[in-house]
């Protein structure tokens, strides 16, 4: 396979990361950029990862012992210059862009977090697209999401334009977008801007969409063993941050993570924390494992689209409505701890349809070769495993794990309506 140049964006994240540590291992040469924003404003928001972070200058060496890696640069994507340069220097055959705010309910909080959202995801791709304008050489591949087309009552397409009709008249549009947030609308914003950069420019684009990520290892992390085996072990330097609390964390990972402390605080205080239903729980969404989300991204930077092409992929394996997903993880906890977490059905939080119809088209990733190694249900052992060895840590954020704090309508201060309990 040939040696190629990547740039990431956004290093030090939960996919940023592993995406590093996969492409140094397989002897690529790597340039990261981050500002470490998540850490700051997940430390702004009570919040923080449920693995210890260490200093970017820990993680740059050890990046260092694994390969060519050629910067672990600390810097602001959004400042004039930063990108222009970096480019300049590094020259890369692809950048990868994940720097990006990138909760949603983080987004909902207030007027501030919403501009501030805006400002850094919009203006980050700008200023990368102005960054490569005369460069269509290089493959940009964007970290776009599922959440950018809402829950259509169509097939989702995965396609940049679709033929749209209007008074017997037709031409080809870009895909028709409806998000769920101010942080996904952001995703839309960039979608088209970086439309309108491929065809003014000719850019060659890559934009993925992908649905929520679970996980807490990857191969590139482990000293022997498998990504699904709980007794595999981790190299705890390798560790990637995982968010758990409730403006940061993705549902999966943060429900573990509410198990782990409702089972622990229940032990030592006699007290159970809940499980949240949100609604009817049948919200659906494409999730994808943290291991093949990477294995993903290595395909489609292997096998670029072709110079000033387009490509929008649709990046997920399996549909799994939120019900489930919770019941999954309280049924889990139970069989292999004895211990029962109580269920409440809260009025939702966000407004979404609670029921939809949903059936996103996927092609272009399997006739690239990729075949999904995980299901979620899976990996549960090994993440519940993960989160447990840091039970401490779990406990500190106690307050925010999983907890929900943050409605839609009403921003940061939501009060939770609870419809019923389980027992
Ligand atoms: N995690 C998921 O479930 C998921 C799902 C779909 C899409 N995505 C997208 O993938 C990307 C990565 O997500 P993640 O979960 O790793 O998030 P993350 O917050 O852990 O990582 C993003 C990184 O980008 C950095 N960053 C943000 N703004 C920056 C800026 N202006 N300059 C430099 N660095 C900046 C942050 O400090 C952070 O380290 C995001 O764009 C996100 O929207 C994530």
């Amino acid at each position: 396979m040939e040696t190629k140049r990547v740039m990431i964006l956004g290093i030090d994240g939960y996919l940023g990361w592993p995406l590093a540590l996969r492409m140094l291992r397989k002897g690529h040469i790597v340039y990261g950029i981050d500002d470490l924003s998540t850490r700051y404003n997940a430390a702004l928001a009570g919040e923080g990862s449920a693995f210890p972070l260490p200093e970017p200058k820990e993680r740059e060496a050890y990046l260092r012992e694994l390969g060519d890696l050629q910067a672990f640069q600390v810097a602001d994507i959004t400042q004039p210059g930063v990108l222009r340069e970096a480019v300049e220097r590094f020259r890369p055959d692809a950048v990868v862009h994940f720097a990006e705010q990138r909760a949603a309910p983080f987004s909902m909080m207030d007027e501030e977090r919403a501009v501030y959202t805006m400002y850094n995801n919009i203006i980050g791709t700008i200023r990368l697209i102005y960054a490569l304008r005369d460069r269509p050489e290089v493959h940009v591949l964007k970290m776009g999401t599922m959440g950018e087309f809402g829950t259509p009552n169509y097939d989702i397409p995965e396609a940049a334009y679709v033929e749209f009709t209007y008074k017997g008249k037709s031409d080809l549009m870009p895909v028709p977008k409806f998000a769920g947030s101010w942080y996904h609308w952001t995703k839309v914003h960039d979608t088209h801007n970086l439309l309108f950069a491929n065809r003014v420019w000719g850019l060659t684009v890559t934009d993925v969409n992908q649905g929520p990520v679970y996980g807490t290892r990857t191969s590139d992390m482990l000293m022997g063993g498998s990504v699904e085996d709980p007794e595999a072990q981790v190299d705890e330097r390798l560790r990637t941050r995982i968010d758990i609390g409730d403006a940061f964390g993705t549902v999966i990972n943060k429900n573990i993570a509410r198990a782990l402390v409702s089972m622990a605080l229940y032990r030592k205080e006699g007290r159970k924390l809940p499980l949240y239903q949100y609604g009817k729980a049948r919200q659906v969404r494409g999730f994808i494992s943290l291991e093949d989300s990477v294995e993903a991204l290595e395909i489609l930077i292997n096998n670029p689209p072709r110079e000033g092409e387009f490509r929008a992929v649709n990046q997920f394996r399996e549909l799994l409505t939120t019900g489930e997903i919770i019941f999954a993880i309280r049924d889990y906890i139970q069989s292999a701890y004895n211990y029962e977490i109580p269920i409440e059905w809260i009025e939702d939080p966000r407004v979404e349809k609670e029921e939809h119809y949903y059936n996103p088209e996927i092609k272009v990733l399997p006739s690239l070769g990729f075949r999904p190694k995980h299901t979620f249900r899976q990996l549960l052992p090994s993440m519940v495993e993960d989160m447990r060895r840091y039970l401490d840590r779990l406990l500190a954020f106690r307050d925010v794990v999983g907890e929900v704090r943050i409605g839609w309508r009403t921003g940061i201060g939501y009060s939770k309506r609870v419809l019923k309990r389980e027992e």
